[in-house]
């Protein structure tokens, strides 16, 4: 272990420190490095280069109140590789910065593994214009009055660590007046945030972010009446808020991330949000949230995400959404919306995530044309009511990597020109009533990044195409293939033994005969198979016994891996993973 001693001449003239940096010193027994001699030498060197560079880097002396301050926050941080000591001008502190007669300004010690609690008296340190601890391992509550006597905050982090508690009141009236940015985020933080909180005068407030606590009440309803003309983002996802989202937020013009997310927010959306035209980002997913989604939203022109998914929305997708021409991800999933998709949404060329399942919206998918959503990645229209035949206009769609359609009324082929979408991994088009299982399998053997093949409940009746009747060399990459529930005879097809990376085979509630094929335990990575409620006959290969992954210690590793870029899967039950099941696959 290496000591480190810094070394500091006080020049008199000026009453200012300068620093020439750290020399490492031997422990007394440690061979390496410089011995005691040099250092002496090296000690030597440094005041003659101090004496001779009369206006070196300085900065003034610690202020005495501050160090006072200073020295009980860091002798209360244990396990701290810190470089300080009380020795030291306190001004020269690793992560300390002065103002130029001595009083702390900058506090500043983001991911250095602080751990402890923080000393009321941080709260002393009434110069601090900037605090950034985040990313450490603080825990305990914020000293009592930190809000109303660090007068002169400007920044305030301290996410990423373990505080807990209820914000202390703030009974100066003019404290905080110049905050601008504070990031309580990722904390154990709880209670209700007061409306007359800290955020009281903080008429420059920037950005305020308590997402990831543990917060309850309702969101603050003064934030933008003070601070209208400042504030550009606020995060309030992932506590306990509840109420409803205060009427006001509106005010803030120049508002452009409102992110409000799993939370228990009712009420609908107020209408006034949709006057923030500035806004690139309205997160609300994971609430109570009623009411429409009003036509009013075309006047968001800059919006990039919206996210209001999972809440308890009615009416339709509004009309203009083409409007909103730098949309980018479009969310709507798990509400009540009715009505048809408008034609407008074609317009939204930049759109990479569409994902409106679970929803009660009707029409007919090919009377649309998907082809100028050129950037969209992953479409999900599943669990919906649409009709008509695969939009062949979706083919057009270079960049699709995961489309999901389940659970429509979907009907006609899937054509040759699917192979078109070269990054095509996950397609699922269960509960439709598609037809030409033979076509279709033939097809997608062409999709040569596929690794998720969902058909379940389709081609009624339709017979598993064999070896013979398909170019079988296909299907390298796939891990999950569903073919239940769908009346199909014949036998267990045996190209299913060259799809080396087959992990999940769902052929159950179809009408197959024949032998449980033992060449399945020659798939080195299978661990799940499904061929109830099938007509099999014969004996239970005693070589399904050795299938490599339930012999192996890492299968549960697979079912924790998601396979999907869509939040489809179906999560395994309280058994052990080894014998649990993926229920419902066919359903995805
Ligand atoms: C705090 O420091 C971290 C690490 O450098 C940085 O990412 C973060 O932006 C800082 N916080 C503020 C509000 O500047
Ligand atoms: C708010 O910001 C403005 C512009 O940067 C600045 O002039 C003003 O002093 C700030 N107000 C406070 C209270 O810090
Ligand atoms: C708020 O902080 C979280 C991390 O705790 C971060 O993921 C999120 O992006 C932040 N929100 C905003 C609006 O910057
Ligand atoms: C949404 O639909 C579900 C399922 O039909 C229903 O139980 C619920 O009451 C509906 N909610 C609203 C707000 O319409
Ligand atoms: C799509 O945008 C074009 C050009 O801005 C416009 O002419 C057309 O009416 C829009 N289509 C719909 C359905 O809104
Ligand atoms: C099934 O699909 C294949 C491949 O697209 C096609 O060649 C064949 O004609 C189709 N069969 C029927 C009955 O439509
Ligand atoms: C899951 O299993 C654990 C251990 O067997 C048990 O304590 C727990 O209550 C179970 N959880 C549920 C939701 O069944």
């Amino acid at each position: 272990m290496m000591g480190t001693v810094m070394i500091c001449v006080k020049d008199n003239n000026f009453v200012a420190f300068a620093c020439l940096g750290y020399l490492k010193v031997p422990r007394p027994g440690e061979s390496r490095g410089p011995s005691s001699s040099s250092v002496m030498v090296l000690l030597v060197l440094a005041v003659i280069l101090v004496l001779s560079l009369p206006s070196c880097h300085a900065s003034a002396a610690c202020n005495q109140h501050d160090y006072d301050s200073l020295l009980p926050f860091f002798s209360n941080i244990s396990s701290s590789p810190l470089k300080w000591s009380p020795s030291i001008d306190c001004c020269l502190w690793e992560g300390i910065e002065c103002g130029g007669t001595g009083r702390v300004t900058r506090l500043w010690l983001p991911f250095k593994g602080l751990s402890g609690v923080l000393s009321p008296s941080l709260a002393n340190l009434t110069y601090l214009s900037q605090l950034n601890l985040s990313h450490n391992r603080l825990f305990g509550t914020l000293p009592a009055g930190f809000f109303s006597s660090l007068d002169n905050l400007q920044i305030l982090d301290l996410s990423y660590n373990r505080l807990l508690g209820e914000l202390p009141s703030n009974d100066n009236s003019t404290a905080n007046i110049a905050i601008r940015i504070v990031d309580l985020s990722s904390n154990r933080f709880s209670g209700v945030i007061p409306s007359n909180s800290f955020l009281q005068f903080a008429r420059n407030l920037s950005s305020f972010n308590v997402s990831n606590n543990s917060f309850t009440g309702q969101i603050p309803s003064n934030i933008c009446i003070v601070s209208f003309l400042s504030i550009t983002a606020l995060d309030f996802s992932y506590n306990d808020f509840s109420g409803s989202i205060p009427s006001g937020i509106g005010q803030c013009s120049n508002l452009r991330n409102f992110s409000a997310g799993f939370n228990n927010l009712s009420g609908t959306i107020p209408d006034d949000i949709y006057n923030v035209v500035l806004l690139e980002q309205l997160s609300l997913p994971l609430n109570n949230l009623s009411g429409t989604i009003s036509d009013s939203l075309a006047n968001l022109s800059n919006l990039r995400v919206l996210d209001l998914y999972s809440n308890q929305l009615i009416g339709s997708i509004p009309r203009d959404i083409g409007k909103l021409s730098k949309l980018e991800q479009l969310q709507l999933h798990i509400n009540n919306l009715t009505g048809s998709l408008p034609p407008s949404l074609m317009n939204c060329t930049k759109l990479v995530t569409l994902n409106l399942r679970v929803n009660f919206l009707v029409g007919e998918l090919s009377a649309y044309n998907f082809s100028r959503l050129q950037q969209l990645s992953i479409l999900d229209l599943g669990n919906n009511n649409f009709t008509g035949r695969l939009p062949t206009s979706l083919y057009a769609c270079k960049s699709l990597k995961a489309v999901r359609l389940a659970y429509n009324q979907l009907e006609g082929q899937i054509l040759p020109d699917i192979q078109a979408l070269e990054s095509l991994s996950f397609l699922s088009v269960s509960y439709n009533n598609l037809t030409n299982l033979t076509g279709a399998i033939q097809i997608m053997m062409g999709c040569k990044n596929l690794t998720t093949l969902i058909l379940s409940v389709n081609f009624m009746n339709e017979t598993i195409p064999d070896e013979d009747t398909i170019n079988s060399s296909g299907f390298q990459n796939l891990q999950v293939l569903g073919l239940g529930a769908s009346q199909l005879s014949g036998q267990v097809p045996t190209w299913l033994a060259k799809l080396k990376n087959l992990e999940v085979l769902d052929l159950s509630f179809n009408q197959i005969t024949g032998f449980i094929p033992s060449w399945l335990a020659s798939l080195p990575s299978l661990f799940y198979i499904d061929l109830s409620g099938n007509l099999l006959s014969g004996e239970f290969p005693k070589e399904l016994a050795g299938l490599p992954t339930l012999a192996s210690q890492g299968t549960s590793e697979l079912f924790g891996r998601s396979y999907f870029p869509l939040p489809v899967f179906a999560q395994p039950n309280n058994a052990t993973y080894q014998y649990s099941q993926l229920y419902n696959l066919h359903q995805l």
